[in-house]
């Protein structure tokens, strides 16, 4: 286990807008800075991450957390692997403390497989760079294709033996599981035989042997895959094989190059999609960072949100070959859907990245980037238009393709842009085009609408479920208990000036703070919360304030109890901070802070009046079973609560909150 001041220092140092954007692009906005959420696919920003409160909040999905539960939520690791992560990221000493058996088994699987590859990454590696095979065969094979050796370094490419067990027999004799790897994927267990009445044990070997190894990384860095590449230029052999999927590695998420490349994302506010590995690497000893490539799969959506985090924008860089042209049909597509802008770039020649790069001069290739890409409709309404220059039926046929390309945009405007400009170049009427866009956006936003629909009424249904299992009113008083504790976390700390009068009828007015008032308040009227973790906040408060502290939401959201926290960040106050363009047809959020006071006594009233009410509902039960005697008593104190009620209405009839 991590001790308890290990976490609190690691806590203090991740600041949430530097560790959220290490992985998103976050722009200022007032007080806190918004991006595409990384945990909904959206095409406006409303993730909001305010470094004030430490936290984060989408205001599209409701995801909201602190800078730990960002990494947990979003590397899919568990609390102390988050704060590990963490602890890495900012050079703190983590010297864990003796941790149950259960924790260990818990903790140590997928921590295991990251392990053994970070072995075989440095295993590889050495082969390539030491020993005899690895110098001749393997560097010698990258020199010759002319990879220099920082790049080489960079991408700590490496070299499998020949030795159909040189991997496994390493790893075992440096005392790693061979359980761990074979659930890595790095080596296999043949198949068990069986000899008479015996089940011999099956035997382990490498799943790579004789190529060129490409580790794969995830988004933070960790390796957690491979391609392998063959040397063979025999035909039967697989170019190449990757790792499968393992509990570390899910392809369809994973793009080759993002690790190292996101920061030149982000900045260039550009991402260059290529097809190979080869293609990443030589754009890096080209000088371009900005690249990445989707390594064993066609892209997918995963793969594109990834992207799309950091820029808008992406060039397509497929080869001119078939293959290639296959693959951007299936890539283009979805990301239009997704609604980036979409440009293509061709090389002369059937060059892919790798060799153009190497056929020309740094300068040059960087040159030829930004020169020849195209916008993606553009071109193809070119070559359509070129294509069936005299020959109008055909025309006719490639207006759809084209159509079902534009329709896909998602900003109504940037359609019509394009409808405008592609009508021109095809030389036939906008109206046609835009009429035959519409036609295809119904089509499918019909779809879109149903399903809309169908989770209407399936939210509608849980919340009659909800309802049945707890008492409404419990659920109500709860809601009141939620207010005020979102109150005091917020705001608790602002004075108020409270004015009463005492025994003798004397007015007074004092000054204290919110968490004061309504302590008071709940305590006068020996008011317990009916919701226990409400109660348990309520609790540490009063706690607290009585060791001469007041505890601010910050506070709380660093709870180690994760219900607190959870509580806290979830009732963290943000203003989502709407976009000039709506301050200026005059919508405004009110300050919140500035009826406080306001806010602080309605909701104590309101929590009163509705603890009265079932005070007297429950004697009025009571009345049914008792004696005379009883009666006339529990009747004389429910007429007394009644005037309570009355007196507590007539408070809550004056506050009026905006
Ligand atoms: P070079 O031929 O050395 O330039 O490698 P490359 O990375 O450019 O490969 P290529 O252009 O032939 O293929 C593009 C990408 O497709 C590769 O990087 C691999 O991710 C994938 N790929 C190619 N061949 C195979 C194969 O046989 N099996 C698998 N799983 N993937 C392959
Ligand atoms: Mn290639």
């Amino acid at each position: 286990m991590i001790p308890r001041d290990t976490v609190d220092k690691i806590i203090e140092t991740a600041r949430v807008e530097e560790v959220i954007g290490e992985f998103i692009t976050l722009k200022k906005r007032g007080a806190n800075l918004l991006g595409l959420c990384p945990f909904h696919g959206e095409k406006t920003p409303s993730f909001t991450v305010s470094p004030v409160k430490g936290i984060y909040k989408c205001f599209g999905c409701g995801k909201a957390g602190n800078s730990v539960n960002f990494i947990m939520e979003h590397l899919n690791l568990t609390y102390p692997e988050a704060l590990k992560w963490l602890a890495n990221k900012y050079s703190i000493e983590v010297i864990e403390k003796e941790i149950t058996p259960e924790e260990k088994e818990q903790l140590n699987e997928r921590e295991s497989l990251l392990i053994v590859m970070q072995f075989a990454a440095r295993y590889f590696v050495q082969n390539m760079l030491e020993t005899d095979e690895g110098r001749s065969i393997g560097l010698g094979y990258f020199t010759e294709r002319g990879l220099r050796p920082d790049i080489i370094q960079k991408f700590q490419i490496g070299y499998s033996l020949e030795e159909r067990r040189a991997f496994s027999n390493a790893a075992i004799k440096a005392e790693y599981l061979p359980k761990y790897l074979v659930k890595t994927g790095m080596s296999i267990l043949s198949n068990t035989h069986v000899e008479g009445n015996e089940i011999l044990a099956s035997e382990i070997f490498d799943r790579y042997a004789g190529r060129v190894m490409f580790p794969i990384q995830d988004e933070g860095g960790r390796v957690v895959a491979f391609g392998g590449r063959t040397l063979s230029s025999d035909k039967k052999v697989a170019k190449y094989i990757n790792s499968p999927e393992t509990d570390i590695y899910h392809k369809s998420k994973v793009l080759y190059g993002l690790s190292l490349g996101k920061k030149a994302i982000q900045k260039n506010n550009v991402c260059y999609l290529v097809e190979g590995y080869m293609d990443v690497i030589a754009m890096h000893q080209a000088g371009i960072e900005n690249v990445v490539a989707s390594s064993g799969t066609s892209l997918t959506i995963e793969q594109i949100k990834a992207v799309h985090r950091f820029t808008n924008n992406i060039v397509v860089l497929y080869d001119g070959d078939e293959a290639g042209q296959k693959a951007s049909e299936r890539a283009i597509p979805l990301l239009l859907e997704e609604g980036m802008n979409v440009k293509l770039l061709l090389f002369p020649d059937n060059h892919d990245p790798d060799s153009y790069s190497r056929l020309v001069t740094a300068e040059e290739f960087a040159n030829y980037l930004t020169d020849n890409a195209q916008d993606f409709l553009i071109f193809k309404a070119r070559k359509l238009s070129a294509e069936t220059k005299n020959d109008p039926i055909k025309k006719a046929t490639v207006i759809k393709d084209l159509v079902s390309s534009i329709s896909l945009i998602p900003d109504a405007i940037i359609r019509s842009v394009y409808v405008k400009e592609c009508a021109n170049i095809m030389e036939i009427e906008e109206q046609i085009l835009q009429v035959e866009v519409n036609k295809l956006r119904r089509k499918s936003g019909d779809k879109q609408k149903r399903t809309e629909d169908e989770t209407q009424v399936t939210t509608e249904l849980s919340e009659v479920l909800e309802k049945k299992e707890d008492k409404e009113e419990i659920q109500l008083i709860r809601f009141e208990e939620k207010e005020l504790l979102r109150l005091m976390m917020n705001y608790g700390n602002i004075v108020i000036l409270i004015e009463g009068e005492d025994d003798d009828k004397v007015q007074h007015s004092v000054e204290m703070t919110v968490d004061e008032f309504i302590i008071f308040e709940l305590y006068r009227d020996e008011i317990e919360f009916e919701d226990p973790i409400h109660q348990m906040i309520l609790d540490e408060f009063k706690h607290e304030i009585e060791q001469g502290r007041l505890p601010l939401l910050s506070y709380f959201i660093q709870h180690e109890n994760p219900a607190i926290s959870g509580f806290a960040i979830n009732n963290a106050q943000i203003n989502y901070n709407l976009s000039e363009k709506w301050s200026k047809f005059g919508v405004f959020i009110t300050d919140e802070k500035n009826e406080v006071k306001k806010s602080s006594e309605h909701f104590l009233f309101s929590l009163k009046d509705k603890k009265l009410n079932s005070f007297i509902l429950n004697l009025k039960e009571d009345l049914k079973v008792l004696s005379h005697e009883e009666i006339i008593k529990t009747q004389e104190s429910i007429m007394k609560l009644e005037q309570n009620k009355k007196r507590i209405n007539k408070l809550l009839g004056r506050i009026i909150i905006k």
